[in-house]
């Protein structure tokens, strides 16, 4: 019988929280092991809990959220609208939101500060879109240097007030609510943020407004505004809707987040003798394109009791099987576009040239992902090549190099890293591994619970 380690075991005191306390920058030691074994129960998604917090903020009436995720990201958007006059209480893992209605938003006291999380920059312009007041969003280091034009272009369109500080791509950014028209809008990129963000203002417009991406992206804030009221309609690539719906709040239960289960998935992929269950985590297909590319890598896993909710959510059981290499094409990434830290890993492992095509979104992300990581892999020992945006791992059947390995700030570089040095031939260090606070403040614990 395995133990279930539950993530709620290491609480932090709930009234500090990951956002407000201070980070303090730690070098973590991580030694290799055989393999990682056991059943585990992990936070909230963490794009569901973000959306959570959105949605239940401009809702009529309370919204109650199960098993919300409490790190830095998510408690910036928490932080940002209790700051605009929401009253939101978060216990043990759940979040209560009192909505204020579509438009009841109060003008903050100063600048909303929003740390590292670019899914609250880039959503919320497009909920301020359609408040009666001036508000400026800014961010830490990395932030400040992710780029907006990409939501800023559609927002303008629809005649909303948008402005960059320093008048380039980047926050800080100011947003003058009032006057939003409806827009049809084809992004260059598949990004659900931006998506996300379009569709918010779009409930601020008369008449309807329909956003078409070259990819699908996840499609979490479609499925919740649904459910709390809103008039949705998807074709192919194309979302729309309908502006003026009254969104009224829900109960609703935030599945497993999937990319943080990624590490431990991939762990378990390539440390033999690995067996581990992950319970509860979101199964929505526009998220599964890391599971699906593993198992056409020859990875052993399962899906168990699957629940068909607004978000599914089911268990996911791996078993170590030996990884051959494969190709992924760009129409697959935005399914996976944050679990390719983990794949690079997954690939130096498996026998053969495994290709990635069409990464550049990766290089806007909290840090340029394809360089932190092929510098991470480089360090260990592993040939990669990178020609404009597509990357290629050579795998290798032998334990990766001992290493001192860099997180350069991004969460999921440091968490890949982590997992990697578990499949080394010595200790590593992971530099400045605090910054897994930013999605998974408890990474360490339950990776340390699963180690054999
Ligand atoms: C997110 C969408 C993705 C993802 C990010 C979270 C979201 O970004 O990388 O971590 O919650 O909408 P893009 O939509 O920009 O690809």
């Amino acid at each position: 019988m395995f133990r279930v380690f539950v993530w709620d075991m290491f609480e932090i005191d709930k009234d500090v929280g990951y956002a407000s306390a201070r980070r303090v920058k730690m070098d973590k030691i991580i030694k290799p092991v055989e393999c990682l074994r056991g059943e585990i129960v992990l936070p909230g998604d963490k794009s569901i809990s973000h959306r959570a917090v959105f949605i239940g903020g401009i809702s009529e009436g309370r919204t109650l959220a199960k098993n919300f995720l409490k790190a830095e990201d998510s408690e910036r958007s928490v932080s940002a609208f209790r700051e605009m006059g929401v009253k939101v209480e978060i216990e043990n893992k759940n979040i209560t939101v009192f909505g204020s209605g579509l438009k009841g938003l109060k003008k903050p006291g100063g600048e909303l500060y929003l740390g590292n999380s670019g899914t609250t920059m880039r959503i919320l312009p497009g909920i301020l879109a359609g408040q009666d007041f001036e508000a400026t969003l800014t961010g830490d280091e990395s932030l400040s240097k992710r780029p907006m034009g990409r939501i800023m272009e559609p927002l303008k369109g629809m005649g909303v007030n948008i402005k960059s500080k320093d008048k380039n791509d980047f926050p800080p950014l100011t947003i003058r609510g009032g006057g939003v028209k409806s827009i049809r809008y084809t992004t260059t990129v598949a990004s659900a943020q931006v998506k996300s963000c379009i569709l918010f203002a779009g409930l601020y417009a008369h008449g309807t407004t329909a956003v078409t991406e070259p990819f699908a992206s996840r499609d979490h804030t479609e499925r919740m505004l649904e459910l709390f009221g809103a008039k949705i309609a998807k074709k192919g690539t194309t979302v729309s809707i309908e502006g003026g719906c009254r969104l009224c709040g829900r109960e609703l239960y935030i599945p497993g987040d999937i990319s943080s289960a990624a590490f431990f998935i991939m762990g378990a992929c390539i440390l033999e003798g690995s067996d581990l269950t992950v319970r509860g985590v979101g199964l929505n297909h526009t998220r599964l394109g890391f599971l699906n590319t593993l198992r056409k890598m020859g990875a052993d896993i399962e899906i168990n009791k699957k629940i068909d909710a607004a978000e599914p959510y089911g268990d996911i059981r791996v078993r170590y099987a030996p990884l051959k290499a494969a190709v992924v094409e760009e129409g697959n990434i935005p399914f996976l576009i944050d679990e390719i830290p983990a794949l690079f890993i997954a690939a130096s492992q498996a026998e053969g040239k495994t290709v990635i095509k069409g990464v550049g979104e990766l290089r806007v992300k909290e840090t340029d992902r394809v360089d932190s990581m092929l510098d991470n892999l480089g360090r260990m020992g592993i040939d990669t090549e990178c020609e404009k945006n597509n990357v290629a791992v050579n795998g290798r059947k032998h334990r990766l190099r001992k290493a001192r390995l860099q997180s350069y700030g991004d969460h999921r570089t440091a968490m890949s890293a982590a997992i990697a040095a578990l499949a080394s031939d010595g200790e590593c260090v992971i530099e400045n591994a605090d910054c897994v606070n930013i999605s998974f403040p408890d990474f360490f614990e339950i990776l340390d619970y699963l180690k054999r």
